[in-house]
């Protein structure tokens, strides 16, 4: 039997800490002119001493559990996207979410997917509840980007930001929720975006990181051209794929990367900038966590309401894309 999927309560957490463009005047050679102008960031936040991108995810999830108006009891499974886990590979930054929810013997593992991570995410638990092998399933989206760029770097330390989105995505009848999804890779151009060391085929030495190669390396220009490419054709995939034309759409959630990237999507979708939703400005690039962090936002604020189709659409390392297109049902702020 198949079942449909939808969003019934979403949470976000962010660090407290905010770090303006003139903070960044500071570290490296830019001005917040220049960061304004090519990214749109105004400010990011960054996690304290001691604090981890899974002690975000906890957080953010314990939000999204209390609006769904549940609790981890209701859990079946715990589906977490980072590229900033809390340890080196294992074990899975989701277990350590999990123990501290309160919750064992679920599954509880990492998906890796970069800023697509969460719309991987979605469609990987709406597997699991199609099925009817879950019920409910707590995704997320967790980064504490600050710890792996290189604060010397000006042209990516710039871009990134910590925080943490959650969803909790539960059975619902077909048709509505979730109606349909379109995700993709193409590993050629894996070496565009990667932190080089500190995996299996690197290992950290003292030679490694002499060189900075735990840090994130960007080619931006590269990343640029493919995203202002991809953001739309994803989107508009996914949307073929439901059956709905762009002029159908309430409320676009676009990957938070850039509003240069966000507004040629739009543009190359006829999408008028009022139904797209940017919190760039504040955050700036959260990775994983942009989505479900601009979907909280969009909830909360009132952007997004019960009966709203919402498409969702992200790219990152891997390189990655992906969308998701939504009937939005009733959740609570
Ligand atoms: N402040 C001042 N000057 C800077 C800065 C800075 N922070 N960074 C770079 N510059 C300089 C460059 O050195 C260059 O100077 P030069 O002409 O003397 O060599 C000049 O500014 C222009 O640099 P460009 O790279 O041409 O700037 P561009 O307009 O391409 O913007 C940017 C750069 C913002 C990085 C853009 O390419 C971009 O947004 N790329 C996409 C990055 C992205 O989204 N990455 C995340 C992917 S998602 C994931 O998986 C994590």
């Amino acid at each position: 039997m198949t079942f449909g999927a939808c969003i019934a309560g979403l949470g976000m957490d962010v660090p407290v800490r905010i770090v303006t463009n003139k903070d960044l005047e500071a570290v490296v050679d830019t001005t917040d002119d220049w960061i304004v102008t090519r990214t749109g960031i105004h400010e990011r936040r960054i996690v304290a001493d001691g604090q981890s991108t899974g002690d975000l995810a906890v957080k953010a999830c314990e939000d999204a559990l209390r609006s769904a108006g549940i609790t981890i009891a209701d859990i079946e499974m715990i589906v977490l996207s980072t590229c900033t886990g809390d340890t080196n590979m294992l074990p899975a930054t989701a277990t350590f979410v999990q123990t501290a929810l309160g919750a064992s013997h679920i599954p509880a593992f990492d998906i890796s997917a970069a800023c697509s991570g969460f719309v991987y995410g979605l469609d990987i638990a709406h597997q699991f509840i199609a099925t009817g092998r879950c019920r409910r399933i707590l995704v997320v989206g967790a980064e504490a980007m600050s710890r792996v760029v290189d604060w010397t770097d000006r042209a990516s330390c710039v871009l990134f930001g910590d925080g943490a989105g959650a969803a909790v995505l539960e059975r619902c009848p077909p048709g509505q929720g979730i109606l349909s999804t379109k995700i993709a890779s193409n590993g050629a151009g894996a070496c565009l975006l990667q932190i080089p060391a500190g995996g299996s085929r690197e290992p950290l030495t003292a030679e490694t990181v002499g060189t900075d190669r735990q840090f994130l390396h960007m080619d931006g220009k590269a990343v640029y051209s493919f995203a202002v490419e991809i953001m739309g054709e994803a989107a508009m995939a996914a949307l073929d794929a439901a059956g709905i034309s762009p002029s159908e759409i309430d409320l676009l959630v676009p990957h938070q990367a850039n509003i240069r990237i966000i507004k040629s999507a739009a543009d190359r979708m006829g999408i008028p900038l009022e139904k797209v939703f940017i919190n760039v400005d504040r955050y700036g690039n959260t990775s994983a966590a942009s989505i479900p962090i601009a979907l909280t936002e969009a909830v909360r604020t009132g952007r997004l309401k019960e009966g709203d189709l919402v498409v969702t659409v992200g790219f990152g390392a891997g390189l990655t894309w992906g969308a998701n297109v939504m009937r939005w049902g009733q959740v609570n702020p």
